[in-house]
């Protein structure tokens, strides 16, 4: 018999004498090995008909199979920054940085993606993150579908899960999920073909939106591990907060958590980050200063007393930016109050506020996660 293994020991090909094509057999760590055809005699083919095999029904997992293209990253969806480590987190920044010089040609598009299809399915209120993966989506040459979700069957009594199942019928390529549910991205990527990118899952994390916010630093910045960061404000709620907490402690920068004390939670304490309750110790050399919205529908008169107050205290304006490096950065992942987080001059003062470069660097992130994400499931998808 003829045999061959790859992917140290779970996939063996072989060939029996008298048979015409060569056999599969895969092992995953506690599933029971499959055995099947591989429908051809060319051992060529069979090894990757057995690689996507492979790949496919251990998806949700990192695949290790050696690639011949430099790519780092080879999962096919992206929910959790925290499944990210500091090579694949680079080499999803150095793919979007094509995507920067592409998007300021006069004309922006390319057929990277054509024939693919791309759902949208928010079910919060979104501008910056829907419109830029239908922006993304649409100069890749993919065909983007939002789905009014406030009109959707989920009215009629359908569950999300049933929706997504739904949806997944139709052979889609990636679904964009915004819900307020924690963790629902992951739940979803669990049950349909499709690659789910987690766009917003309640208070629990915004992958997009870190990267994003990665891509912007580093277009400034050089060397990640020689930043201190400080991300002031809502960090109880922010989704934003957990996600770049994540990523930046990742790329090895020093962060600063800024606010009142009932608006950073408990567990932040297990986290690599330095917890502050005033600006000025908070702000001490930094080199990039986050703000974050404060969530008014949530919090005013429960966590803090009034928005002037507020702003008193945690508001950035000239003054309290002062408190940072001298040419310290301002971010905010929008939507903002202005007069309530943040000065609204400070905020349209482009010699200090990226607010505006981190719109259009969502934009090249989200190219680049659907490119990868697609890519990924050709080569090692399903
Ligand atoms: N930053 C962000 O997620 O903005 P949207 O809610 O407008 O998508």
């Amino acid at each position: 018999m003829n045999s061959k293994f790859l992917k140290s020991g779970h996939i063996k090909i072989y060939k029996r004498e008298n048979s015409k094509f060569w056999q599969m057999k895969i092992k995953l760590p506690k599933l029971k090995a499959i055995r099947s055809s591989t429908g051809t005699k060319i051992l060529k083919y069979a090894e990757n008909i057995a690689l996507k095999k492979f790949s496919s029904l251990n998806k949700y997992n990192e695949i290790k199979i050696k690639n011949k293209s430099k790519n780092i990253y080879k999962k096919i969806h992206l929910v959790e920054t925290e499944d990210l480590n500091k090579k694949e987190i680079e080499f999803i920044l150095q793919e979007a940085i094509k995507f920067i010089k592409f998007n300021k040609k006069r004309i922006k598009k390319n057929n990277l993606l054509e024939g693919r299809t791309v759902f949208n399915l928010f079910f919060e209120d979104s501008t910056r993150t829907r419109t830029s993966f239908e922006v993304a989506a649409k100069r890749l040459g993919a065909d983007l579908i939002n789905v009014a979700v406030k009109d959707s069957s989920i009215n009629k009594g359908e569950t999300l899960l049933d929706t997504m199942t739904t949806i997944n019928s139709m052979n889609p390529d990636v679904l964009i999920v915004r819900h307020p549910e924690e963790g629902i991205s992951k739940k979803i990527s669990m049950n349909v073909d499709a690659s789910v990118i987690n766009a917003g899952d309640g208070s629990h994390e915004h992958p997009t939106q870190a990267l994003l916010d990665a891509l912007t630093i580093k277009s400034r910045f050089k060397n990640f591990t020689k930043l201190k960061i400080a991300i002031c404000g809502d960090i109880l709620h922010s989704r934003v907060a957990r996600s770049n907490i994540e990523i930046l402690n990742t790329l090895g920068s020093s962060i600063n958590i800024i606010g009142p004390k009932s608006l950073i939670p408990k567990d932040l304490e297990k986290k690599k980050v330095k917890i502050f309750h005033n600006m000025k110790d908070g702000l001490k050399n930094c080199d990039i200063v986050m703000m974050l919205r404060i969530q008014k529908e949530r919090i005013l008169g429960t966590h803090i007393p009034n928005e002037n107050e507020y702003f008193k205290k945690f508001g950035l304006d000239y003054k309290k930016l002062a408190f940072a490096k001298t040419k310290a950065f301002v971010m905010h992942p929008g939507p903002m109050n202005r007069g309530v987080e943040i000065d609204s001059k400070l905020a349209d003062d482009v010699t200090r506020s990226l607010i505006q470069e981190q719109v259009s660097m969502g934009v090249a992130i989200r190219m680049a996660c659907l490119e990868i994400l697609i890519n990924n499931r050709d080569n090692y998808g399903k």
